[in-house]
């Protein structure tokens, strides 16, 4: 079983550091991509379906019994053991406007679990990397989540999406900045993600993710000591969920910020949902 994660988890960073690399060869020449739009400020073009199909290619020539899914390619084999959770871009709007917050993000769930975490920033050349019970890495040095306890102790990463009502998010800002805090978006929830495993972010909110977006960065802060949410909780996994990502001694406080109803008799999930509406 050991040597069955080892394997995977030196792919996953091998295979990112390659795909990265084509990335940034396709981010450079990006005036010859064609943009689509498959939503309300949710772009695509070739350089993320070429970057998912070369990831998809390398895992399954190793290992293909193993299952995927992916944002663009969508999800194959999903009772496998082993399932690969893949962005390839994500910070496609970043990418496509000649911005450098974008990664590629290849989580992996062993038995519904994650537990392999690899999120590869080519213009930096940070691979972020986390195994389950070994510790998180930039390239070779450890990670450690934030200590601070409080909010205006540093600064908040948060995401936003079209997916959810503004005025589900808007009052959440409101009372971070009120509470002496300060909050930052990238563009890229899988990079501000490793950020927070790096104790450069204390935190990260956002109101809806998919798990191709998070899934490895949820290794990352859990195994530089931080605590994350139960993302997969209900159909997190197909649909999505809200995401909330802390240092341990700030967790409490930013979910109270996200709901201030929290402690109430609502579930952990269903307080996260209820600032949704
Ligand atoms: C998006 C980014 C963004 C987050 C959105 C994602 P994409 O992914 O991670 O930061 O706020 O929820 O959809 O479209 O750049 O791959
Ligand atoms: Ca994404
Ligand atoms: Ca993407």
């Amino acid at each position: 079983m050991i040597n069955e994660m080892q394997a995977r988890y030196q792919l996953a960073q091998a295979v990112a550091r390659r795909a990265g690399e084509k990335a940034l060869e396709m981010f450079r020449q990006r005036d010859r991509l064609v943009i689509e739009s498959k939503g309300l400020q949710d772009m695509v073009s070739a350089a993320d379906r070429d970057t998912e199909l070369l990831i998809r290619a390398e895992v399954q020539a190793s290992f293909a019994e193993d299952g995927f899914l992916g944002e663009e390619g969508g999800l194959e084999r999903p009772d496998a053991r082993f399932l690969w959770v893949i962005d390839p871009i994500d910070g496609t709007a970043c990418f496509v406007n000649g911005m450098h917050a974008w990664c590629l993000s290849i989580g992996v769930l062993c038995d519904g679990k994650p537990v392999i975490g690899v999120v590869y920033d080519p213009n930096s050349d940070e691979m972020f990397h986390a195994l389950e019970g070994h510790g998180a890495f930039v390239n070779a040095m450890p990670l450690k989540a934030t200590g601070a306890a409080a909010l205006s102790e540093g600064v908040l990463g948060v995401g936003f999406s079209h997916r959810v009502p503004v005025s589900a998010f808007v009052p959440f800002l409101s009372r971070i900045l009120s509470d002496g805090g300060m909050f930052i978006r990238n563009g890229s929830g899988a990079l501000m993600l490793a950020y927070v495993a790096a104790g450069r972010l204390i935190g990260y909110y956002e109101p809806h993710i998919n798990a191709w977006d998070c899934l490895a960065g949820i290794v990352l802060v859990r195994e530089a000591g931080g605590i994350v949410n139960d993302f997969l909780a209900g159909e997190g996994l197909l649909q999505g969920n809200p995401i909330i990502a802390a240092g341990e001694k700030l967790y409490e406080t930013l979910v109270a910020t996200i709901n201030p109803q929290h402690g109430s008799q609502q579930t952990p999930q269903a307080e996260i949902h209820a600032t949704l509406v």
